[in-house]
């Protein structure tokens, strides 16, 4: 047998062990050649069967991430589309029917085909380190578990479990894993073989589900299990906007988690969702992601070991919090004590969330140090400052700041909308102070844009870097501020704050302008309006006044709505409105400032735009980002809508001269 991607050895004890070693690529995903190699190692091991079979991957980042997106995103038709997954289901099947025990030694990342693999061996033996990832997330990229993931995971951990991971897409680690019964062993790697030769040589009984798991299979259950997901399903997403997780459900309910089983009209279907523009953008939207992670690569050994945060507000406290959380060692100082102590407060809340492991929790507490005297100045590699946002103050604080970093050290501003150019001047090396802009609330947001500063610290604490120019606003707060504000224009005419909210999220926005503005604060939001208003653009009345009086929203409890609780009060029904008009006319100021930012080149191209206005707005994803969503409708059309609100609204509404080159 001829194997690129594959390598089968049989040892002394009739074991064999085929490890998947994906040829020219750092990590294991599936080809259709890769496919096919497994089929025919599958039709070879019948033909002589050892005593059991171990699957191993040959790489370190992890056992296998599914499909390769890259030759996914080539298929042409619908047939071809199909031909993919029949190719999958067949081969996995293939290994399913093995008349010997299998078993999946699974390590580090675990995705989609990845996964799928190890629920056709018998059994699964996982790396219990912090590393291991399992996961179906194929509903994140608009498709469904398709290579038997849909069929075999509610079977193993009945059908309630399986969903929740299947539609969320979240990923597990090893000891969750176990926890759902989805792994048989949990173990160091350094003990893998040992764990699959006990298993293979004494198989154990297989995992089967409990009764409570098992029942929601039964077909009655499974119908109203369906409905119960569907619903929650609904309280998230349109199936409009995204189909893939209501196609999930009814694949498992309907035809037995098989998509072979799906006739080829059913929206459910493979050719149906393939050709879905939803699934194009996510899956765009994907590989931009990759690409943003490629600006932060680092090589081992290299990067922050010791971070200086200035300012313990609502940035910096979070920014020094997401950054202990991430192995770096922090130290946060403010003007006083008191004004440290509720962010270290909140980092020990998220490290309790996500760390879990007492032991884990405690190593990350003791990387977050209070520091009122700033003695962490002279040992950091990097200084982020995130006071408060006032040129004169900040000058100020570098001015004294500077002499005492050590050679090398980078300072960095969170500053929203000051130029750096107009911050740098006092110090004795301007060209040492870069941007580091995170977005609130930090640890939910991805995206940092970088101003000729160190894209790799980004990656270091996982986050994607994007790199931009200095101007003010950057990218994001750029294209947002004319949206927000325009929001606000059509509150102060009248239009309730229920009905733009209700538009823009009909848009896809994952939360309305006017309640987006009370949860930043409106302080905050007046101050980056006035500094990147356009001449002649008017000020939304209602805004200034509360903002007046101290009124700035979720923080305060009053805002443009009145907040209890954290929710905001808001009163219902907002009638039979044609809602596309208002979200048009709210999108188009920030479609527009998109295209200026790419004209400008803001950032380095289109793609980017993109990319930085979803991971760092929410944008509506399965638009697929402000320039695709003007390619998508068309750019004609778009102009037409603008020239309709300039004749009203003046010349806010004039297009930007970006607009021929889209
Ligand atoms: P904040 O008002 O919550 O916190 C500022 C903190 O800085 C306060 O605790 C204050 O005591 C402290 N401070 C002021 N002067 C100081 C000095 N000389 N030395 C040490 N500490 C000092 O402000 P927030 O919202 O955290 O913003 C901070 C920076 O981050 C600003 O530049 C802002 O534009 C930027 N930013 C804010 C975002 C937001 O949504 N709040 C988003 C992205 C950036």
């Amino acid at each position: 047998m001829d194997l690129k991607h594959w390598k089968l050895d049989v040892d002394g004890n009739h074991l064999a062990w085929l490890t998947f070693d994906r040829a020219g690529s750092t990590t294991n995903t599936f080809s259709r050649e890769a496919l096919k190699e497994l089929g025919q190692v599958a039709d070879h091991l019948v033909s002589m069967p050892p005593k059991g079979l171990a699957i191993l991957s040959a790489k370190d980042n992890g056992f296998a991430a599914g499909a390769d997106i890259d030759e996914f995103t080539t298929l042409k038709d619908a047939d071809e589309a199909i031909a993919f997954t029949v190719l999958g289901n067949e081969v996995f099947d293939k290994i399913a029917a093995l008349p010997f025990p299998t078993v999946a030694m699974i390590h580090g990342f675990c995705m989609g085909g990845g996964t799928e693999l190890g629920l056709a061996c018998r059994y699964r033996v996982v790396d219990d380190g912090p590393k291991t990832r399992i996961g179906l997330p194929e509903v994140m990229l608009g498709i469904v578990p398709g290579w038997g993931g849909a069929k075999r995971m509610p079977k193993l951990i009945g059908a309630a479990a399986a969903l929740d991971l299947m539609l969320t897409g979240r990923s597990v680690d090893g000891r969750r894993a176990k926890k759902l019964g989805l792994v048989d062993a949990l173990t160091p790697r350094r003990h893998f073989e040992n764990a699959a030769r006990q298993i293979l040589a004494n198989p154990p009984p297989r995992h089967h589900p409990g009764l409570a798991a098992a029942m929601t299979n039964w077909p009655g259950i499974r119908a109203l299990v369906a409905r119960m997901s569907e619903k929650k399903v609904a309280e998230r997403v349109r199936r409009d906007h995204y189909p893939a997780p209501y196609a999930i459900i009814e694949l498992w309910r309907d035809f037995g988690g098989d998509v072979r089983n799906v006739p080829r009209e059913h929206p459910a279907s493979t050719a149906s969702l393939f050709f879905h523009p939803t699934t194009k953008n996510l899956i765009r939207i994907f590989k931009l992601q990759e690409r943003l992670k490629s600006f932060g690569k680092t090589s081992p050994g290299e990067g922050i070991r010791h971070l200086h945060v200035i300012g313990a507000g609502a940035m910096g406290g979070d920014i020094a919090g997401w950054s202990a959380l991430r192995g770096v060692t922090v130290t946060l100082q403010d003007l006083a004590p008191e004004r440290i102590a509720p962010a270290i407060k909140r980092g020990a809340e998220l490290f309790e969330k996500r760390l879990k492991q007492p032991h884990l929790v405690q190593a990350a507490r003791d990387r977050l140090i209070p520091d009122v005297k700033g003695d962490g100045v002279p040992k950091a590699d990097l200084i982020i400052e995130a006071i408060v946002e006032n040129a004169e103050v900040k000058r100020k604080l570098f001015a004294q700041t500077e002499p005492r970093m050590k050679e090398g050290a980078i300072l960095a501003s969170n500053t929203s909308s000051i130029p750096l150019q107009e911050l740098s001047s006092v110090l004795q090396r301007p060209e040492r102070l870069v941007g580091l802009h995170f977005f609130n609330p930090v640890a939910q947001m991805m995206l940092v844009e970088v101003v000729e500063g160190p894209q790799t610290f980004a990656r270091q604490i996982d986050k994607l870097p994007l790199p931009c120019k200095s101007a003010p606003g950057f990218l994001v707060n750029r294209v947002l501020s004319p949206y927000l504000n325009e929001a606000m224009l059509m509150l102060d005419e009248g239009i309730p704050a229920e009905t733009l909210d209700a538009a823009a999220v009909d848009f896809g926005m994952p939360m309305g302008p006017i309640e987006l503005s009370d949860m930043v604060g409106l302080d905050i939001g007046w101050a980056v309006g006035q500094e990147l208003a356009k001449p002649g653009t008017p000020i939304p009345k209602k805004l200034q006044a509360l903002v007046e009086a101290k009124h700035f929203g979720k923080k305060t409890g009053q805002g443009f709505y009145t907040w209890v609780k954290g929710k905001p009060r808001k009163s219902t029904g907002s009638g039979t409105v044609d809602l596309k008009p208002l979200a048009d006319r709210m999108v188009l100021p920030l479609l527009n400032e998109a295209v200026a930012c790419m004209r400008e080149r803001i950032v380095a191209d289109a793609d980017l735009v993109d990319a930085g206005v979803i991971f760092g707005t929410g944008f509506a994803p399965h638009r697929g980002g402000p320039i695709q969503t003007i390619r998508a409708r068309g750019k004609q059309e778009w102009l037409r809508i603008m020239a309709e609100l300039k004749a009203k609204h003046g010349l806010r509404f004039e297009p930007d001269s970006g607009w021929d080159a889209i």
